[in-house]
């Protein structure tokens, strides 16, 4: 298949869990449980649902009316009765939630109880400013606790909650307010980065101008940095908000299909798309995925390093280990500050069990040479966890090694955004192969097909697909049903088309080798050319972009954009650094291209659209495949 650029070493070797691994698993034998999620999906999402609580049972698992599925049928539940009030109840008042670290070693534990209390006070709160059921609420937030019980609190009152991850510029977050025309805006003066406070209320104040749908900024002001007089009937108090409401709040009563939230992330074309996720399905797969593949027990201390601002925040910081009454770290700050040992540090600590991260984050820490966590007592680890991009073999066995010391087991869990849940990887109870995510988890039947549809034969690269529905797909994208039923329509054969290329061995291990489509993958963070592209046309110099993505040792792949000036306009250094700022101003950070070159021309295809595959093989060096269809 011409896409396929990178060779991807593959260590055939399996690594087989130890002894005590296989002794403690919950799922111990994958293979007849797999079994019967396939054969038997009523009995199997029945038995799974049955652990969880619900005001009224379903009349039936699923409706599926292509491509749109419900799960549950009239199930009636709410997700934050089944994360907090179940286990309050259950004499779980006084176990911790979490654990809040940030960079300098300041720590704040939460229990259950504590939790519950101020995601009532907060979802009261809410509720007095004016939100109700089915209203949205845009959650600008540093990956902290209160974040968290935003979002919960939201939950609980049935308001659809659109987290927009903390690093996106002022641009991209009014985009997102806007799409999702949020009554409330809930945001905090600053988050911490690298010793340096970064602020966030200023963003968002400069976001909401000319947006009257949005009634009130909530502000935690972390510090009382504002004054008094700041505080009027749009800018409100997170504290006063809490301090002043009651703390009990009966949970909403929500239909299975009952949306949950919105999560906006990268298309090909065209803006972010918002992906709606829905309340029963999400919330039994989220807590059956991380039950399964954590291997989450009564004592278990959890680690996931991502933010609340993406879907892995979403699902495995928050409602999947919450659903499981687990313990979790969670940290504000960066992997390297204020050293490149502090996860480390917090591991030892804490006695962390499992630990669960990205590719690109181990292949940073690996730069700092494996002395700094050989500084540590990494015992307690016994699973790791991987997402967001392929896992190359070499960081896998720097992971084994020297985190988990041989010891843990490796787990790389292969999802997305719209999936909800993981649904390809290993479980801790069979063998891992370096660099290959593993096997379907429960309920979700996979294949690799060509264009037409046709399956393939095995260790043969084509297009990932999935058969059927699963309970913690996507509903729809928010106001553009034609997206979502994109999704299901790009290849024949009613399947869902994951935008991945992969392959499957005899074993039935799958590998993914990286997006089909004009997708970048940065740091294990999606982010469309398209989107770029145009946020470099913003700049009044610029007449056209293209931009590539750039195989990267440590961010997986960089970009870096082609730009055709406007005439009038010379290239300059300065000019670079303006384009950049751009960017940054408009996306974010994390999408400022690393390279820009100027170019005369681009190749462009007869109908005028840019062949962004000439352009990458050309600066790659490769063949430059099939140009038939190139004007020039
Ligand atoms: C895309 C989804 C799912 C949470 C983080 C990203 C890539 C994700 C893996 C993995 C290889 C992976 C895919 C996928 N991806 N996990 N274990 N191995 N690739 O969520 O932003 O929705 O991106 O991330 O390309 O399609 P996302």
């Amino acid at each position: 298949m011409e896409n396929i650029e990178k060779v991807h070493l593959v260590v055939e070797e399996k690594f087989y869990p130890p002894k005590e691994m296989l002794e403690e698993c919950i799922v111990k034998d994958y293979e007849s449980m797999y079994k019967k999620s396939i054969e038997n999906p009523d009995e199997f999402w029945s038995e799974i649902a049955s652990e969880l609580y619900w005001f009224k049972k379903w009349d039936k698992i699923l409706e599926w009316n292509f491509p749109y599925g419900k799960w549950f049928i009239n199930g009636k539940t709410n997700i934050t009765y089944n994360c907090l009030d179940r286990h309050v109840k259950n004499g779980k008042r006084n176990k911790v939630a979490y654990i809040y670290v940030d960079e300098e070693g300041n720590e704040k534990k939460y229990t259950y109880g504590e939790l519950l209390e101020i995601v009532n006070k907060l979802a009261n709160g809410l509720k007095s400013l004016g939100v109700s059921k089915g209203d949205r609420v845009s959650i600008y937030m540093p990956n902290t606790v209160e974040a968290i019980a935003s979002m919960l609190a939201c939950a609980r009152i049935g308001a659809i909650h659109s987290v927009v991850f903390a690093g996106f510029s002022e641009g991209a977050l009014k985009l997102r307010i806007d799409d999702a025309k949020a009554k409330v805006v809930i945001t905090a003066t600053y988050t911490k980065r690298r010793g340096k406070k970064i602020p966030l209320l200023p963003v968002v104040k400069d976001a909401v101008k000319g947006l009257d749908f949005v009634k009130n900024i909530v502000v935690w002001d972390r510090d009382s940095d504002l004054d008094e007089g700041e505080f009027d009937s749009f800018l409100v108090d997170f504290k006063k908000l809490i301090d002043n409401s009651s703390s009990e709040c009966q949970p909403e009563i929500m239909d299975s299909e009952d949306p949950l939230f919105i999560l906006y992330t990268s298309g090909t074309t065209g803006k972010p798309k918002g992906v709606l996720h829905t309340t029963g399905g999400y919330m039994v797969n989220t807590y059956l995925t991380t039950k399964t593949v954590f291997n989450i027990k009564e004592d278990t201390i959890y680690w996931c390093t991502a933010d609340i601002g993406w879907i892995t925040g979403h699902s495995y910081i928050v409602y999947g280990p919450l659903a499981n009454a687990t313990t979790s770290v969670i940290m504000e700050g960066v992997p390297v500050y204020p050293h490149p040992g502090i996860w480390w540090e917090y591991v030892q600590k804490y006695r962390v069990n499992v630990f669960y991260t990205a590719p690109t984050a181990i292949r940073m820490l690996m730069r700092f040479g494996e002395e700094i966590p050989a500084r540590y007592d990494l015992s307690s680890l016994k699973i790791l966890g991987s997402v967001g991009e392929p896992i190359n073999p070499e960081a896998w066995l720097w992971y084994y090694k020297n985190i988990g010391r041989e010891k843990a087991v490796v787990v790389d869990t292969w999802w997305q955004t719209e999936t909800g849940a993981h649904m390809i990887t290993t479980l801790p109870c069979y063998p891992a192969k370096p660099g290959k995510a593993g096997k379907p988890l429960f309920g979700v039947e996979p294949a690799i097909v060509d264009k037409e549809g046709k399956p393939l034969p095995p260790n043969t690269v084509g297009h990932l697909v999935i058969k059927r529905p699963w309970p913690s797909m996507l509903r729809t994208c928010w106001g553009e049903p034609e997206r979502y039923e994109k999704y299901w329509k790009e290849i024949p054969g009613n399947v869902y088309s994951a935008g991945d290329l992969a392959s499957i061995d005899e074993d039935g291990y799958i590998m993914i080798l990286g997006r089909s489509d004009d997708v970048l993958s940065v740091a294990g963070h999606r982010i469309g050319n398209a989107e770029v592209e145009s946020a470099i046309v913003e700049h009044p110099a610029v007449a056209e972009a293209a931009v590539i993505g750039k195989p990267n040792e440590i961010k997986g792949e960089s970009i870096k954009a082609f730009v055709i000036l406007k005439a009038g306009f010379i290239p300059s250094d300065k000019l670079i650094e303006e384009i950049k700022e751009t960017v940054r101003e408009v996306l974010g950070a994390i999408a400022v291209p690393d390279e820009i070159e100027f170019v005369d021309k681009l190749p462009k295809t007869r109908s005028g659209k840019i062949m962004r595959r000439v352009l990458r093989a050309k600066e790659l060096g490769q063949e430059l495949g099939d140009i038939s269809t190139l004007e020039d």
